[in-house]
């Protein structure tokens, strides 16, 4: 076997447990399984659905709520038809396709390095242009419905909305808005699991300021973001910045520059850090002919104000960390998740389903449910359910044993040293606090 051929089959290794994982646990599966499942579309389960709320919600606190310069809002998908024209992306978000003339599998053009079928080597006919955008219709009679898109970006309702949100927020350029929520992409080829998906979602800032300004924000977007990955506990080797080249600019950018992660499948973008200069306020200006330009008191000018972007994806963040946490011990399988992001922070249980202990235990685990996601469990061995939890990366057990009843301590298992501790019951909300926050 080359050397290709055994990174190939590592890598895909990798992914494969890693999948088959996310699906025994209740992280993540293929939607409408029970019908087959449908291509590019997938359901976070009960714990799945634990990890993406701790990513949003990190996101949310540390660019809109800690930060006097950010205001989030949340828009509808479907929005006029015309913001797509003005946009560009009805005449040009387009994909390049090609199909094979023997297997009949299709391509995109910018992701075949030959000009054969790379499955099997057949010709492959002229390339054609396809829209990513979905199309539906707005209005229950057909002959008089509108043409209207699902939105493939959340940003064109941040510019849209631009002027009365700066209105209501009573914000001063510099200011920046954000915005979470999903977008869809008809992608020609979805693939590695999560990572290109056919209905996503994205995490964006549109920053306003003034163009002077703008090489400044946009280093210093670089660089905060790059610690937001790190600060989820993502490890600094896996991660790297790589600035665009001009050729490579999508049509708005002036600038852009990738934070990109080391999937097992390669390096591939996480985020996305982009110059869009006045393009947006501009043609949403000429389309919509309303004047989306700022009078900036401090300097006396008024200006179209450039936008810098950082737009990242919550299910790339979330496959990032599971790539990342991902390890195999002789003994067990472990998610090294920080408990930062962990979905469940916190398993408790009796040592045995006798002479009160499950009482005791269902009684603390009351208690710190309110707080933090916990489960209680009394089924099989200490040592079963140990990895269980530490299959989903748990990163704290609590055990209730005889001694509880004597003296109101537990034992707490950390995940990655295996080692107990004896604390007081009354303890363990402050500990959890501190462990599973942002300031430790
Ligand atoms: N508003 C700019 C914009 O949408 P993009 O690079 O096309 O830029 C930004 O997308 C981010 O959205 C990407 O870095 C990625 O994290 C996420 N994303 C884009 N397409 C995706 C897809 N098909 N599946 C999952 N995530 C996707």
């Amino acid at each position: 076997m080359s050397e290709g051929q055994k990174k190939g089959n590592a890598e895909s290794s990798v992914m494969e447990k890693l999948v088959a994982l996310c699906k025994r646990r209740g992280l993540i599966s293929q939607s409408s399984q029970i019908y087959g499942g449908i291509n590019g579309c997938w359901d976070y389960g009960p714990v799945g659905v634990e990890l993406k709320r701790n990513v949003k919600e990190d996101w949310w606190m540390v660019n809109v709520r800690l930060r006097d310069d950010i205001v989030g809002m949340d828009s509808s998908i479907i929005m006029h038809p015309a913001v797509w024209q003005a946009s560009g992306h009805i005449d040009g978000f387009n994909d390049q396709l090609v199909d094979c003339k023997s297997c009949k599998q299709r391509f995109r053009i910018d992701h075949l390095e030959t000009d054969v079928c790379p499955d099997c080597g057949g010709e492959l006919t002229d390339p054609k242009s396809f829209n990513l955008m979905f199309k539906t219709q707005l209005g229950a009679v057909e002959v008089d419905a509108t043409d209207v898109y699902l939105r493939p970006e959340t940003c064109q309702s941040i510019f849209v909305n631009f002027k009365e949100v700066q209105t209501v927020s009573r914000q001063k350029v510099p200011f920046g808005i954000g915005q979470m929520g999903k977008s869809f992409r008809n992608e020609v080829t979805p693939r590695n699991f999560i990572f290109r998906s056919r209905e996503f979602e994205q995490m964006e800032i549109e920053y306003f300021c003034h163009q002077d300004d703008a090489p400044k924000f946009y280093t210093e977007w670089c660089d905060r973001r790059l610690q937001w990955y790190l600060d989820l506990g993502i490890d600094r080797d896996n991660l790297r910045l790589r600035e665009f080249k001009n050729d490579e600019l999508a049509h708005y950018a002036r600038a852009c520059t990738d934070i990109e992660y080391q999937f097992p499948f390669g390096w591939q973008e996480l985020e996305g850090i982009a110059d869009r200069g006045t393009y947006d306020l501009d043609h949403h200006s000429q389309h919509s002919r309303k004047d989306l330009s700022y009078f900036d008191e401090g300097r006396k000018e008024k200006y179209m104000p450039t936008v810098i972007e950082p737009s990242a994806g919550v299910d790339r963040t979330v496959l990032a960390l599971l790539c990342d946490a991902y390890d195999e011990e002789p003994e067990r399988v472990v998610l090294r998740l920080s408990p930062l992001v962990a979905p469940v922070k916190v398993g408790v249980f009796p040592l045995v389903k006798k002479e009160g202990l499950p009482d005791i235990a269902r009684n603390i685990y009351d208690r710190l449910r309110r707080k933090f996601v916990a489960v209680y469990d009394e089924g099989g061995s200490v040592g079963r359910r140990y990895r269980r939890l530490d299959e989903v990366g748990t990163p704290y057990c609590v055990t209730v044993d005889f001694q509880t009843k004597e003296d109101e301590t537990v034992t707490i298992r950390d995940r990655d040293s295996m080692e107990q501790e004896r604390i007081k019951i009354d303890e363990l909300e402050s500990l959890l606090d501190r462990k599973c926050s942002r300031s430790e």
